[in-house]
C-alpha cells in the first residue's frame, strides 16, 4: 500500500526538521549533503504535484520571490535594551559589586552568570505564534523596528515552526544574526574580482545583507542567527534561570552559541575572559567582547533596569578591531615574485590588541577604489592573523595638501624596469633574482615553517646574509659556517652553531616541502602536496606535460601555466640542481596517477593513521611521507576512524584521544621496523 502524499509531505517536514536540528542545533550533522538536498528535493516534487498542500512553515518556503518596497515598522512586545560596557577588570569589579550589594549578599559571595560571547552582528526579535514564525524584526531604535520576516525566514538556522516539548503560546525570542568570517572574505573577494565594493568587515555585511528588499538576495549570503534570550513568553512558565532559558531554546530549534558557559564570582569570570580572548581569532564569527548575565531570574527581576540597560548584565569589551589613525605616507614594497605592493605607513594605533604601523593596500586598483592618499584618515581594520587592511578613508577630514600616490616606474631596491601586464592589477619588477629584494623574500620563503622549516634563520638575518652578499640562491645557505655566522648581527658562537646544525637537519624533507618551498607562483601547500602525491618524484613534475598538471585536483590551467615556466627557466634549474647537489633529499613514492587509472595495491591502502609527539630517528613530516608512500592516510587528528597511532616523547591531546577511543598506540620502535620491513630505513 502506497503512503498518502499528505502523509509523506508530513514524514518529509519532520525528517528535514529533525536534520536541521542535528545540523543547526546540536552542530552535529547526521545526514551528507546530498542525503540532505534529496529529501528537500521530494518534498519539492510532491509539494508541486500538491500544491493544495503546500503550507508557509513548509521547509520549502524559506525565500520568498516578491520584493518588497519598503519595509514596514514593526513595533517590539517587549523593548529591545541595549548594555552596560565595561572596558576593564575594575569595571567588572563595580559591577559585580553593585549586584552584590543591591541583593544584599555578602561581600564573600560568589554570584552565578552565565557567560557568553558578544557576537558582533545585528540584533534580531523572533516572534512565534503556535510555535509559527509570524514575524522578524530588526532592534531599530529599542521601541520600533524594521518588519524583515521575509529576509529571516531565508536563514537555515532560524526555525519556521518550533520543535520539541512545551511550546508556548507566544514567544518572542531574541538573538544575533552574523556572516561567518569565511562567507564574508568570500563575498569581497569576488566583489573585488567583479569591481563592485566590498563590505567594510562581517557585522556591516550581515547588517546589509538582511536589509535587503528582495529576500532572495539575502538568501544567497549565508547569514547565521545564534539566540540569547526569551523577551516574551506566554502559556508557559519561565525558566527559573538563564541557563534553562537557553536550553528551553535549544529544545524548540533555536541556535545557542556553544561557548556559552555558567562561571562563578570574579575569578570565573575573567578565567572565561582570558580563555575567549585566545578563542577569538578561531571563532567562525566575528565577537566583539563577552556578556555576563546574572543566572537566576529571581535575582534578574530584583535588580530590574535603569535607563535603557539592566542593571543584571554587562558586556565586557575586547580590544577593538578597527582604529582610526592617519596615512603618514604610501611606499611600495617588492615581494618574492616581484609583485610590486602599495603599503601604507601609519600613525602607529593600538587595533586588534598590537600596534599597527603598516597596512596593506594591495595594489593601485585598491588605491583607487578606496581613494587613499597621503595624509588622509583612515580606518584600519586588524582581525585575528589576516594582515592589517585599510577599509575606508575618512574623506570628510582629508587635508588640502593630501598626496594621490603613483607607482613607480623603478623598482625602488634594484631600479629594474616596473612592468603591469594588460589587464593585470598587480604591477611586478623585471629584475627577477637580481633584484636583492626579491631575493630575501625568496629566501624569506625558503627557510619559513611549511617550507624548509629551519628554525632560527629570521627576516634580519636573512636580510644581512643578502646585503653581505653570501646568500645569492637557497643552495649557499647549506655552505654557511658557524665562524662567519657569528660575525652577523645578534649571533653569537652558540647561536650560529645552532643554527648550522638546524640548516643541515633541513637536508633531509618531503617532496611537497621542497616544491613548496621553490615559491613557484600560486603553488601553495595544498598545491605543493598535490603535486608531490600526484607525480611521487621532482624528476615527474619537472617534465610534466601543461594537461598532465591540470590533471592533479585543483591545479587548473593559471597553476600549471607557472609550474610549467618555472621549471623551463635555467636559473630555476640551476637553483634546483645545486640544492640536490648541496645535499637535499626526500623520500619519493610512485606516482598516485597510474597511467591507466589502476588501484594500485599498497601495503598501507586504505588505513589511516596519526603521527603525535616527537621522534627521534627521522621528523613526523619524514615518516608521514614514507607512509604515504607506502598507502596510508596521514591526518591530524584521531577518531573512530584512525587504524593506529604512533606516539614519541611528549605527546599530548591526541594520545589520549586514541586511549579513550581504544586505537592502537605504538612508540617510534615499532615504526621504524615497520618502515624496515618494507625496505625503508632511516
Ligand atoms: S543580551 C538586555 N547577549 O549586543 C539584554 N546581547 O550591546 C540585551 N549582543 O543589542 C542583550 N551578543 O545585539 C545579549 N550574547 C548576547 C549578545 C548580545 C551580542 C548584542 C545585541 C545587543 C547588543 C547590546
Amino acid at each position: 500500500m502506497s503512503t498518502a502524499p499528505s502523509e509523506r509531505i508530513a514524514e518529509l517536514r519532520d525528517l528535514i526538521r529533525k536534520h536541521d536540528y542535528h545540523y543547526y542545533v546540536e552542530d552535529d550533522p547526521q545526514l551528507p549533503d546530498q542525503a540532505y538536498d534529496a529529501l528537500m528535493r521530494e518534498l519539492r516534487e510532491l509539494e508541486s504535484l500538491h500544491p493544495e498542500l503546500i503550507t508557509s512553515e513548509s521547509p520549502t518556503q524559506r525565500v520568498s520571490g516578491t520584493p518588497l518596497s519598503a519595509f514596514s515598522p514593526a513595533e517590539h512586545v517587549v523593548p529591545m535594551l541595549s548594555l552596560d560596557n565595561a572596558f576593564s577588570e575594575d569595571d567588572m569589579e563595580g559591577f559585580v559589586r553593585r549586584c552584590r550589594d543591591r541583593l544584599k549578599l555578602p561581600a564573600t559571595a560568589d554570584i552565578e552568570f552565565m557567560a557568553e560571547p558578544k557576537l558582533d552582528g545585528i540584533a534580531i526579535s523572533l516572534l512565534y505564534e503556535n510555535g509559527k514564525l509570524s514575524r522578524a524584526a530588526t532592534r531599530g531604535d529599542g521601541q520600533t523596528g524594521e518588519n524583515i520576516t521575509a529576509n529571516a525566514r531565508t536563514i537555515g538556522a532560524i526555525p519556521l515552526q518550533l520543535t520539541g516539548e512545551g511550546i508556548p503560546e507566544r514567544l518572542e525570542v531574541r538573538g544575533e544574526v552574523v556572516m561567518a568570517k569565511a562567507s564574508f572574505e568570500a563575498f569581497n573577494e569576488r566583489a573585488r574580482a567583479k569591481d563592485e565594493k566590498p563590505f567594510v568587515n562581517p557585522r556591516n555585511a550581515a547588517a546589509g545583507s538582511l536589509r535587503q528588499l528582495d529576500a532572495r538576495v539575502t538568501a544567497k549570503r549565508s547569514l547565521d542567527c545564534y539566540c540569547y534570550s526569551i523577551g516574551l513568553l506566554e502559556g508557559q512558565d519561565w525558566p527559573e534561570t538563564h541557563e534553562e532559558a537557553l536550553e528551553a531554546l535549544k529544545c524548540w530549534g533555536f541556535r545557542v552559541n556553544p561557548e556559552i558557559r555558567k562561571v562563578s564570582g570574579l575569578s570565573g569570570m575573567s578565567e572565561y575572559y582570558e580563555h575567549m580572548l585566545i578563542r577569538r581569532d578561531g571563532l567562525d564569527y566575528d565577537i566583539d567582547g563577552l556578556v555576563f548575565k546574572i543566572n537566576r531570574r529571581d535575582w534578574q527581576e530584583t535588580l530590574g533596569f535603569v535607563a535603557r540597560a539592566p542593571r543584571w548584565a554587562i558586556a565586557h569589551k575586547f580590544p577593538a578591531q578597527e582604529a582610526l589613525t592617519v596615512v603618514e605616507n604610501i611606499e611600495f614594497q617588492v615581494g618574492r615574485t616581484g609583485a610590486v605592493t602599495p603599503v601604507a605607513k601609519l600613525k602607529p594605533v593600538f587595533v586588534g590588541g598590537v600596534t599597527v604601523s603598516n597596512a596593506t593596500l594591495h595594489n593601485m586598483d585598491e588605491i583607487d577604489r578606496l581613494d587613499v592618499r597621503i595624509g588622509d584618515s583612515v580606518m584600519v581594520r586588524r582581525a585575528g592573523d589576516v594582515i592589517p587592511q585599510v577599509v575606508k578613508v575618512i574623506t570628510e577630514s582629508r587635508p588640502a595638501d593630501a598626496k594621490k600616490p603613483e607607482m613607480p616606474t623603478q623598482c625602488p631596491v634594484c631600479q629594474a624596469a616596473i612592468e603591469r601586464e594588460e589587464g593585470q592589477a598587480v604591477a611586478r619588477c623585471s629584475g627577477g633574482i637580481s633584484c636583492a629584494a626579491q631575493r630575501k623574500e625568496a629566501l624569506k620563503h625558503f627557510v619559513s615553517r611549511k617550507a624548509m622549516d629551519i628554525d632560527g634563520l629570521g627576516d634580519k638575518l636573512i636580510d644581512q646574509l643578502v646585503d653581505r652578499n653570501w646568500v645569492k640562491s637557497p643552495a649557499e645557505l647549506f655552505g654557511l659556517e658557524a665562524p662567519a655566522l657569528a660575525l652577523l648581527e645578534r649571533m653569537g658562537k652558540k647561536s650560529s652553531e645552532k643554527l648550522v646544525q638546524a640548516i643541515q637537519n633541513a637536508k633531509t624533507t618531503t617532496l611537497a616541502r621542497f616544491i613548496y618551498a621553490l615559491g613557484i607562483r600560486e603553488v601553495g601547500e595544498a598545491t605543493a602536496k598535490g603535486l608531490a602525491g600526484y607525480f611521487g618524484s621532482l624528476a615527474a613534475v619537472r617534465e610534466a606535460t601543461l594537461e598532465q598538471l591540470q590533471e592533479v585536483p585543483d591545479v587548473g590551467g593559471v597553476v600549471a601555466g607557472h609550474v610549467e615556466t618555472f621549471f623551463k627557466q635555467v636559473h630555476n634549474i640551476e637553483v634546483v640542481d645545486a640544492l640536490i647537489s648541496v645535499g637535499v633529499v626526500w623520500p619519493e613514492s610512485s606516482p598516485s596517477s597510474d597511467g591507466e587509472g589502476t588501484e594500485q595495491d599498497l601495503p598501507l591502502d586504505g588505513l589511516t593513521v596519526v603521527l603525535t609527539g616527537s621522534l627521534e630517528a627521522m621528523s613526523r613530516d619524514v615518516a608521514g611521507a614514507h607512509l604515504e608512500s607506502l598507502g596510508a592516510k596521514v591526518a591530524g587528528s584521531v577518531s573512530k576512524k584512525t587504524a593506529w597511532v604512533v606516539a614519541g616523547p611528549g605527546a599530548g591531546s591526541k594520545l589520549a584521544k586514541a586511549e579513550s577511543l581504544g586505537v592502537d598506540v605504538y612508540d617510534e620502535a615499532w615504526l621504524l621496523a615497520l618502515l624496515e620491513r618494507y625496505g625503508i630505513s632511516a
